[in-house]
């Protein structure tokens, strides 16, 4: 019967192995058929018959499982072979996507101020005239209100007109010393080649201990901060008005169309305003609980700055998703 091991040395497939494995190990294999010639087996013989047939069953069954073995591996190694991917193959220049360069402006923003420490806050673009304008020193009818043509819903909620409402919930949600930065995006009544319904801001705001956040801090972080966005450009603070700082600023840089000779971009006059900033207003403080502290705050629109470190003359086109424009901030 040991013959039989031809049937199995001869399977080249683990398909012809199962055939092989069912006419010999099966019900009505040639085995079970073997095993049953016992019962005429002479009582004397039956010991010695038994333990051939084992010995055979057992010989078969290992010549089985070392058959099946190398089917098996020799099938998975085909099976990687077929499925297996030719990383060096050349697959053609994939069309990248980019980030919209407001983003990039913003992250740049970002970036400067995360790495001094700021935390990142956020808030809804959905507000209450308390944060956006109650709590910011601007209560009912003051008339810096139309500074921010705001877009109202029916149910007296609003827009924000800008990101100083997340000043107000973070300070009404922590203690201080506080050190955020809140970049957002905020909405105004406005369309024109300068201004639209939709725009993003960036607002910092520092508060401690009374006495120890001043203007000479607000001034040398925010030099600072516009010389790495602008490279060596020239700044200055011009005294303004916000009603949630007092004293307050607007902050120019030297034109980086015409290096502050005058031009028409900067109106002749060499500067380009591009933040606005300030000591923040004891009644801001007061609004949110605040005593014995001090600080300053700064906002600015991250399209003016995009605008300005790309050169593109109308801000507009920065929503009109032209792919040609987009194009070339991959
Ligand atoms: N919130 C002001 C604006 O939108 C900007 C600003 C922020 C000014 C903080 C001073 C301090 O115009």
């Amino acid at each position: 019967m040991e013959e039989l091991e031809v049937n199995i040395i001869q399977a080249e497939t683990l398909e012809a192995l199962e055939k092989v494995r069912l006419e010999l190990f099966g019900k009505k294999g040639v085995l079970a058929v073997e095993f049953a010639k016992m019962k005429d087996v002479p009582g004397p013989e039956k010991k010695a018959f038994a333990e051939g047939l084992n010995t055979t069953k057992n010989f078969l069954q290992e010549s089985f499982d070392a058959r099946y073995e190398l089917l098996k591996s020799e099938a998975i190694d085909a099976m990687l072979k077929s499925e297996a991917i030719d990383v060096s193959l050349y697959g053609g220049l994939a069309q990248k996507g980019a980030l919209h360069p407001v983003m990039q402006t913003m992250d740049k923003i970002i970036d400067y101020f995360v790495a001094l420490n700021f935390a990142v806050q956020s808030g809804p673009m959905v507000e209450d005239d308390f944060h956006n304008f109650e709590a910011l020193n601007l209560p009912k009818n003051h008339p810096a209100r139309d500074m921010q043509d705001t877009f109202y819903f029916k149910d007296g909620g609003l827009l924000r007109t800008h990101t100083s409402p997340v000043q107000i919930r973070t300070m009404m949600q922590t203690k201080p010393p506080i050190r955020m930065i809140a970049p957002g995006t905020v909405f105004r009544r406005d369309y024109d080649i300068t201004h639209t319904p939709m725009f993003h801001q960036v607002e910092g705001l520092v508060v401690d201990d009374k006495g120890k956040v001043s203007f000479a801090n607000l001034k040398s972080i925010l030099t600072d901060f516009l010389q790495y966005m602008f490279g060596e450009v020239e700044v200055r603070f011009r005294p303004s008005f916000f009603p949630f700082t007092e004293p307050s600023a607007e902050v120019d840089i030297s034109c980086i169309f015409c290096q502050g000779n005058g031009c028409r971009v900067c109106s002749h006059t060499g500067w380009l305003e591009v933040l606005g900033c300030g000591i923040v207003d004891p009644n801001v403080f007061k609004a949110v609980g605040y005593e014995e502290v001090s600080g300053y705050a700064f906002g600015l629109g991250v399209e003016r700055f995009a605008m300005l470190m790309h050169k593109i003359p109308d801000l507009r086109s920065l929503f009109e998703g032209d792919i040609r424009l987009l194009e070339q901030f991959r």
